[in-house]
């Protein structure tokens, strides 16, 4: 295993989230208030949470994610005054038991995992925050098996599916996002209790295209502290391609076959696993 991975639970983390950190999640003190942004890696974090950013009058502020860092991170938690939008990719069974107790809010994004696996692949290429991988093939038998930063895409996913009803989690999903931004959007902004008019709606569609954060990312990246993800702060790695369906130039028909059988197999009892039926 590479120097900048470690085992915790069984499941890969990166050596910034240190052990420490990790085991000690659930002395985390949660507020009512707090938004959870959740998701597991490259299913559009940035995006989403650049969203509830630009919301005009939300009255918060992002941090840093909880998983980032070591122990003094709680500390640091203590010192935001403003409503806290914290992003995690951990699953459910990690999150802080006091966050489960507690009537938070938790948006929770989805996106086709094999949009994910090729998103991931050129994560794991550029980020050196990960370890180096040689070819497409090599990473996708390792996203098969989920031995990669945050495990099984199928564990990530069903871990939060048990919870879906629940009436303070949201699903967001990157392919709704992208078909439909506004209703997205306005979705967010309706959960968190937020009012926008449809003027400031269509600000945020802009604010958030693709090209327009892309183009931002050079300003963006003079903040450190703005980190959405605990893999990197760096956000020329994030603004890839950003589209639906690039898998298709990935993928061989064998792989195809493969991940389907596993997907069929794995998510057989997911009402979240229709979502992705349209983008196979
Ligand atoms: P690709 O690698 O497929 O381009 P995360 O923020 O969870 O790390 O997810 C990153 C993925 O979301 C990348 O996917 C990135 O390009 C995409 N993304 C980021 N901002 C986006 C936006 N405004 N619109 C569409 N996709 C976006």
């Amino acid at each position: 295993q590479s120097s900048v991975l470690h085992k915790f639970k069984g499941v890969i983390f990166s050596t910034m989230s240190s052990e420490e950190l990790l085991n000690s999640l659930d002395s985390f003190e949660a507020r009512e208030d707090d938004v959870f942004l959740v998701s597991y890696p490259k299913s559009g974090t940035h995006w989403i949470a650049k969203v509830i950013e630009n919301i005009p009058n939300a009255r918060i502020t992002l941090t840093p994610p909880i998983e980032l860092g070591d122990i003094s991170k709680f500390e640091e938690l203590k010192t935001y005054c403003e409503r806290r939008v914290i992003p995690t990719h951990l699953s459910y069974s990690m999150l802080p038991m006091n966050v489960k107790q507690k009537p938070c809010k938790i948006i929770y994004i989805i996106r086709n995992p094999k949009d994910i696996a090729v998103s991931f692949y050129h994560y794991y290429r550029d980020n050196p925050n990960l370890p180096s991988i040689e070819t497409w093939h090599e990473f996708f038998e390792l996203f098969l098996k989920g031995d990669v930063v945050y495990g099984s895409w199928f564990d990530h996913v069903l871990s939060w599916e048990e919870h879906k009803n629940a009436k303070n989690i949201l699903i967001i999903s990157y392919e709704e996002m992208k078909k439909d931004p506004s209703k997205n959007i306005k979705k967010i902004a309706t959960f968190l209790g937020l009012n926008m008019t449809d003027s400031e709606i269509n600000q945020i569609v802009w604010k958030t295209s693709f090209a327009e954060m892309k183009n931002n990312t050079a300003k963006e990246n003079c903040d450190p502290n703005h980190t959405i993800c605990a893999l990197t702060s760096n956000r020329n790695l994030v603004f890839r391609k950003g589209a639906v369906g690039d898998w298709i130039n990935y993928f061989t028909s064998k792989q195809k076959r493969v991940f389907d059988e596993l997907f069929t197999e794995k998510m057989k009892h997911s009402e979240l696993a229709k979502h992705f039926g349209d983008y196979s």
